[in-house]
């Protein structure tokens, strides 16, 4: 570890693969910054396990136990061998009060969060599940989808799809079937991707279900 400078010397951890930093409920003293390898944190839904976010290098988390004395508000699990800066609530508040940067990093990406959340309450107050389901759909795609040809996929699976919208898993499958049958997108459900190849559409007919949502179903 001496070859990645003083900070790895200092901070630096490594978690194997499939090794759990830290779950639900703990207690918390340090917060985490990824510098090689993948975390991803979840949190309990109804018994269900939800996907908040597969980190990689560069990002961190576990601040908020540290900044609120409030017990950890998810699962951290190594799903490769990672190495991270494991950082105590005593030199987070020196660095912050140090290097500005750094705050504001942390302030951009605790508003970013809330935006998500926000998103979130939006979709979970739909009525209509096709709604929720392209909803959701297309504000992943936009956060989190990779390039596909003209369109754009995102990783995801039915599962967590409907962990996400709070929907039955069965029904969420059957608005994805109707998703793809209209050709508004392809589901890959070995793969456990999503892709929208028009992206435009989806967003017409999100704009159709916006107006059915606000006006009522009149037919
Ligand atoms: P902490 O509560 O200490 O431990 C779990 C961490 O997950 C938390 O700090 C945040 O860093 C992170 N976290 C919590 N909620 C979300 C979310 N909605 N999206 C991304 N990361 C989150």
């Amino acid at each position: 570890m001496s070859s990645e400078g003083p900070l790895h010397e200092r901070f630096g951890r490594l978690f194997p693969a499939g090794s759990v930093l830290f779950n639900e409920g703990d207690p918390g003293h340090d917060m985490y910054v990824v510098h090689s390898g993948l975390v991803q944190l979840t949190r309990k839904l109804r018994g269900n396990d939800s996907l908040l976010a597969n980190l990689g290098p560069g990002e961190f988390f576990g601040e908020m136990a540290i900044v609120n004395n409030r017990p950890r508000s998810a699962t951290a699990l190594a799903l490769a061998d990672t190495t991270a800066l494991v950082i105590d609530q005593r030199t987070f508040e020196v660095m912050i009060r140090r290097n500005t940067e750094i705050a504001v990093r942390l302030v951009r990406k605790l508003a970013n969060r809330l935006d998500q959340a926000n998103a979130q309450i939006e979709v979970l107050l739909m009525r209509d599940l096709n709604h929720r389901v392209a909803h959701y759909l297309r504000r992943i795609a936009e956060t989190m989808g990779v390039p596909d040809g003209a369109g754009l996929r995102v990783a995801i699976t039915a599962t967590d799809l409907s962990n996400r919208i709070d929907a039955d898993r069965v029904q969420c499958e059957e608005a994805l079937d109707r998703l793809a049958k209209a050709r508004l997108i392809d589901h890959d459900r070995a793969g456990g991707t999503i892709s929208i190849s028009e992206v435009g559409r989806l967003d017409e007919f999100l704009q159709f279900l916006e107006m059915k949502e606000r006006f009522g179903d009149t037919t």
